[in-house]
């Protein structure tokens, strides 16, 4: 049974697996999450692509019918150039993000936060605008939210005066949707409620991009409906640090992490 490719720079993919594993029960899912040279949220465009298409050739390897990129800041800056290369279909986080937050917004005034590389490329506006011009889009990179969600500081003090201080902006703009662009901002939901009120809608594109995976593998008659799917997991280092994080971000525990030798 050919399974479901997922990368990620590191463990915040695990957050779209989760969802995988909520919406596709049946599918096996193989993850590489690229522990040994995280973060790619401050790296330049050329190295994410060549990161990119290294994790996708790895993958490959595995013999997965299909690849999904779990983090933003690849979706945002490799994807475009790279998507239509492979023998595979390849999806991102981006569109399926955007769709659900274009439906969602009434004022149509959208917010994004992300990485700098994801907020840099642009790729999120560019989506936005293509599918309706005239909505406006106030979008800033959070980029100490990362280290907040890896830490476990998902509410105190110190993360909600720096929430406060990277929100400000979207509150001024009067944004009533904002676009989580980022795989470790959903562990955040609470703290950006706080500052951004009861009402805002939060855009997690995790479930959104589960769907998208389920309707091209349904499309292309390779959904596995049978048995229970299983998932396993490889890092390009210190599997020890991922498996710890991992309940976190997955919901459940990884024990069999592996780290792999050729990225
Ligand atoms: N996975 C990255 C993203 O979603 C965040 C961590 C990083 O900078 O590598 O953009």
């Amino acid at each position: 049974m050919k399974s479901i490719g997922v990368f990620d720079s590191g463990v915040g993919g695990l957050t779209v697996v989760r969802e995988l594993i909520r919406q596709l029960p049946c599918e096996d899912i193989v993850y590489f999450g690229d522990t040994a040279r995280v973060p790619y949220g401050i790296k330049s465009k050329e190295t994410i692509i060549r990161f990119s298409i290294e994790n996708i050739l790895l993958l490959l390897k595995q013999d997965v019918k299909m690849i999904c990129v779990a983090c933003n800041t690849a979706s945002s800056v490799a994807l475009p150039v790279i998507r239509n290369h492979f023998r595979v279909p390849v999806v991102g986080v981006i569109s399926p993000g955007v769709k659900e937050a274009v439906y969602a917004t009434q004022n149509k005034r959208i917010g994004v936060i992300g990485t700098r590389g994801t907020i840099s490329s642009r790729a999120y506006e560019i989506e936005i605008k293509r599918l309706d011009p005239g909505i406006s889009v106030t979008a800033f990179s959070c980029p100490l939210f990362v280290p907040f969600a890896e830490e476990g500081w998902l509410q105190g003090k110190t993360v909600t005066e720096v929430a406060r201080t990277y929100l400000a902006p979207l509150k001024k703009a009067g944004v009533d949707t904002v676009i989580l662009g980022c795989t470790h901002y959903p562990l955040l939901k609470p703290v950006i409620k706080k500052i951004m009120g009861e009402r805002i809608k939060l855009i997690d594109s995790a479930k959104q991009v589960a769907l998208e995976v389920k309707n091209i593998l349904s499309a292309e008659g390779s959904l596995n409906r049978k048995r229970k799917g299983k998932q396993r997991f490889f890092v390009s280092d210190n599997p020890e640090w991922f498996s710890g994080l991992a309940k976190r971000f997955l919901g459940q525990n990884v024990k069999n992490a592996k780290k792999v030798n050729n990225v």
